[in-house]
């Protein structure tokens, strides 16, 4: 007997509480309203979520960054699990931010791949699909077993950069893994490249110990996937600084600014830290300097080319 293939019907757009506001701009891009949702505690701090409206049959986007607390995650694991006993035809984890994705390998006995973890219970969870952005590692994409589509920020950033017609701009990768997306940025802003050889002497700590390439007299950017005590960014900026770099730039996807991070980002020797607003930056966390773009009309792109069946590769494209 043919299998009854049911259609789908419209998409919802329902947010965590993670980062209610990117929801929002991609709702707002969208031109849709979010999708209601009622998110509470029990007495003892227990979750409880339910969606307020019918999603049966419908395409179902969750938008969920998975930054600390983890509440963050038990709230995006609840809304999938509701989603999908409320029938709904297809659910699209949308994580702008993959938390816990630096844990993905055992680089010392006894330790365990958050990353993988996190994969594991998304997909057990009930989501047919990811869309995430910058990712820690781009392999990490392997780490679930259910389609992932990979956005980059790095277009935003490019149009951000060449409005200010920088020059004999140098792209400073500050460390290895993020030579990859230095050499992209230099390229489309037509500048060279330069690497610092980093050490990490322990969690959260970074030492500069050479820059390889030619700095003197030159704006340097300093790109990043992100910015999290901003040791990595500070430590880059000074080195450069030493070596005689004119205006030094940085930018960084996500914005965690933990601890001392605005406080050493605004006393660095840094012109300007653009972020996206990927992550939610309490407050107390934002300065001066900082510039926030948002992505949510790449991700509103992104949603509305998986709902229609359409390519969202042209979204890949750093041109
Ligand atoms: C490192 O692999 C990452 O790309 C970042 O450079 C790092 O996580 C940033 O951390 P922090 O701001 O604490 O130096």
């Amino acid at each position: 007997m043919d299998e009854l293939v049911v259609p789908r019907r419209g998409f919802k757009l329902l947010s965590g509480g993670a980062n209610r506001l990117l929801a929002e701009e991609i709702a707002r891009s969208l031109g849709v309203e979010l999708c209601k949702v009622t998110i509470s505690r029990f007495a003892d701090g227990e979750i409880f979520v339910r969606i307020d409206e019918n999603v049966r049959g419908h395409d179902v986007f969750i938008v969920q960054p998975t930054n600390p607390p983890a509440d963050n995650i038990v709230e995006l694991l609840l809304l999938i699990d509701a989603a999908r006993r409320a029938s709904a035809a297809r659910i699209t984890c949308v994580m702008p931010y993959y938390g816990y994705s630096r844990q993905d390998r055992k680089d010392q006995p006894r330790v365990a791949i958050g990353a993988k973890l996190l994969a594991n219970l998304i997909t057990t969870a009930g989501a047919d699909r990811v869309l995430g952005l910058d990712f820690h590692q781009h392999q990490l994409q392997g780490f679930f077993d259910i389609p992932v589509d990979h956005l980059y920020a790095a277009p935003v950033f490019v149009s951000h950069y060449r409005k200010k017609h920088l020059k004999d701009v140098v792209v400073v990768a500050p460390d290895v893994g993020s030579a990859k997306m230095a050499r992209g940025f230099a390229k489309r802003l037509n500048g060279t490249f330069a690497i610092i050889d980093k050490r990490r002497p322990a969690s959260n700590v970074s030492e500069v110990l050479n820059v390889v390439g030619e700095v003197d007299g030159r704006d340097c950017l300093i790109p990043d996937d992100m910015i999290d005590t901003a040791g990595t960014v500070t430590a880059a900026a000074r080195a450069l600084k030493d070596l005689g770099a004119h205006d030094i730039y940085v930018c960084a996807t996500h914005p965690l600014l933990s601890g001392p991070a605005a406080e050493r980002l605004s006393s660095a020797p840094i012109a300007e830290v653009t972020v996206t607003d990927t992550v939610a930056i309490a407050n107390e966390h934002r300065f001066p300097k900082l510039v926030v773009l948002s992505v949510g009309d790449l991700l509103a792109k992104a949603v509305r080319n998986t709902h229609d069946d359409q390519s969202v590769s042209s979204l890949f494209e750093l041109s």
